[in-house]
This record gives C-alpha cells, sequence and structure tokens, in this order.
C-alpha cells in the first residue's frame, strides 16, 4: 500500500474516465462527439489550460442525474483508496451544471451520497470545497453562493478556478468576504497560469488559507519567502503541470526548490482522469523524476495532512500523522 496521504486539490468532474463518461451518455441519451474511449483519449492532447477546459466542460453533458455525480465519487473514491488517500478534499464547479440546467441541489445530494458511505466503504474522510468560475461574472459567483445557502452543512470552503489570466482574484473579493461571513474556509487557483501577483492578490484580497498551483510564485523571491514564513500551502499537481505545458518536463519541475526555500507543498493531481494519473501516480512520477528519497516522500504525505481542513477533528489529523510517521517505505511508491 502506497504512503497514507490526503489529496488537497481534486475537481470531481475531473475524475470522469472515458469509460464512465460513455456509459452515462448512452444511460442519458447523450450523444458525444467521440467515436469511442480511445478516440476521446485521443483528444487528450492539450496545448494550455483552455484547450483542457473546453474539452472538460464539454464531456460534463453526460452527468445529468444526482445518481451519476454518486457513480462519479464513488470511482474516484475507489482509486484514491487504492493509492493510499485516508482524506480527500474534493472541488466541485457548481455553475459547470447549474449552466446546464442541473440544479446545485442535484449535484451536492448526488455527490453526499458517496461522501456519506467514503469512511466506512474506502476508509477516507472528505470535505467538499465549491469553487467559482473565475471567467463567469462576479454576480455569478455570488448567485452560486446564494443558491449553495441550503447546502452549507455539506460545503467546508470555497475555492475558484478555471481559465486565469485575465481573470484576476480581486475580482471575486465580494463573495469571497460573504463566504467568510458564512465561515466556510477560502482558497483558490493562482499561479498556475497567471502570474505571481494573482497569488499575492488571492492572500491579501480574498483572504485564502491554501493557494492551489501557486507555482509561478517562484518568479518572485520576496512572495515565496513570505509564503515560507506564513506556512501558507501550495497544492502542487505536477502531472497536471506538464500535460497542461505550464512546465516541460516533469524533470523540470520545481518541487524540491519550493521545498528547499521553505514552502509547505504537497503534491495532488488535479484532473487525474485527463492528466494520466492519481494522486499515487503523482508522487511516483516526481519521486522518480526528481530522485526524491523516502524522508521527502514522508515531507510531503505530513505536509498533506498539515494542510489539510481537519482543525474541527484534531484528534483526526494526529491519527493520520501517525500512520505517516509509521510507514515503511518498500520502494515504488
Ligand atoms: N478546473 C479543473 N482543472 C483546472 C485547472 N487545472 N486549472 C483551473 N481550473 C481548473
Ligand atoms: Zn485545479
Amino acid at each position: 500500500m502506497p504512503v497514507p496521504k490526503a489529496e488537497l486539490h481534486l475537481h470531481i468532474e475531473g475524475t470522469l474516465e472515458p469509460e464512465l463518461a460513455f456509459a452515462l451518455a448512452a444511460r442519458n441519451g447523450v450523444t458525444l462527439p467521440y467515436a469511442d474511449t480511445a478516440a476521446l483519449r485521443e483528444a487528450y492532447r492539450f496545448s494550455d489550460l483552455q484547450s483542457f477546459l473546453d474539452l472538460y466542460y464539454g464531456l460534463m453533458a453526460v452527468l445529468r442525474t444526482a445518481e451519476d455525480f454518486t457513480e462519479l465519487a464513488d470511482a474516484y473514491l475507489e482509486r484514491a483508496a487504492a493509492q493510499g488517500v485516508r482524506h480527500a478534499e474534493i472541488f466541485f464547479d457548481p455553475q459547470a451544471h447549474t449552466a446546464r440546467g442541473i440544479p446545485i441541489g442535484t449535484v451536492v445530494d448526488g455527490l453526499a451520497a458517496s461522501l456519506d458511505r467514503a469512511e466506512e466503504r474506502y476508509g477516507i474522510s472528505t470535505r467538499l470545497i465549491m469553487c467559482f468560475l473565475r471567467d463567469e461574472s462576479a454576480e455569478s459567483a455570488l448567485a452560486t453562493l446564494e443558491a449553495a445557502k441550503p447546502y452549507l452543512d455539506r460545503i467546508t470552503g470555497v475555492g475558484l478556478d478555471s481559465a486565469e489570466v485575465g481573470h484576476p482574484p480581486a475580482k471575486f473579493r465580494e463573495v469571497y468576504e460573504e463566504a467568510a461571513r458564512l465561515g466556510l474556509r477560502r482558497v483558490a487557483h493562482a499561479g498556475e497560469e497567471g502570474p505571481a501577483s494573482y497569488v499575492r492578490e488571492a492572500l491579501d484580497v480574498l483572504g485564502v488559507e491554501r493557494v492551489d498551483h501557486g507555482l509561478r510564485c517562484m518568479e518572485d523571491p520576496s512572495l515565496v519567502e513570505r509564503l515560507a514564513r506564513e506556512r501558507v500551502p501550495l497544492t502542487l499537481c505536477p502531472l497536471s503541470n506538464v500535460r497542461l505545458r505550464v512546465i516541460d518536463t516533469i524533470e523540470r519541475h520545481p518541487l524540491r526548490e519550493m521545498i528547499a526555500a521553505g514552502l509547505l507543498v504537497t503534491v495532488n493531481s488535479d484532473d487525474p482522469a485527463y492528466f494520466g494519473g492519481y494522486v499515487g501516480d503523482n508522487f511516483s512520477a516526481v519521486g522518480e523524476a526528481l530522485g526524491l528519497g523516502e524522508e521527502t516522500l514522508r515531507e510531503l504525505a505530513r505536509n498533506s495532512f498539515l494542510a489539510a481542513f481537519l482543525e474541527d477533528d484534531e484528534a483526526r489529523r494526529e491519527r493520520y500523522l501517525g500512520e505517516v510517521e509509521a510507514y515503511v517505505f518498500r520502494g515504488g511508491e
């Protein structure tokens, strides 16, 4: 079994494997513009974030009923458990569904039905984080938060995702202020394709507690120093960065430099069905490419639990951290 870990950057819609997409398409009478799963996989050659997002949002057409979302989450949790995941903080994109006429309640109820059984079935504790699409308006984000109010007992926090460049964090100041008033935790994608200044803005204007990706902070030494000093976790997604051409090759991932700079980094999968691997595969990929030793892999696993939103269950965090310390590496993790 791989090292125990938390996954903190995972879009549930990005776990839709081609086989499940075709099964749901058949069940729901949706025609996909691909002949079969092989043809769909062939289309997974992305040139940047936008080229991925176009396919990602398109394929969501197959997700229609609460049961579809339950099946999607069950399939993810089963795979995650096999890769050592003990705790998962799962993003979903309500606007990508409400725009197609699927009520937010259908999405949350469907996901919750799976998450309610996750501990018993897969040994995984879970949290849900709803993301606003930053290429939609601030008004749409506010309306989405309003629509989510009946479901906030199921939702731990808010995030910000989709096309980054040209959509700076400050656009969402108001909705993040409201989220904070409602007691929601706050994270945001920043510094994936966008500049280091978006990372600063996410901290200063949105008050985020974790930064998703944050890779481009490395272009701003004073920002790196601040992130290290304030112990702001970064949720890195190495295979995603390669597939979306944020970096050229996995060997060039700056993970080692980030650790050396004192950053609290974690390794995650982002959209594993599209990017060639789940979180354990991301650990293996950076482990091999960057020659990380056991102690570094253990540190990454430890960081994942330190960065998790487990303040309401510190005993659980301690238990998970104990599992990391007790873990014996056998190679290949
Ligand atoms: N939505 C799903 N995956 C994403 C990513 N890597 N960046 C921004 N938005 C996303
Ligand atoms: Zn992401």
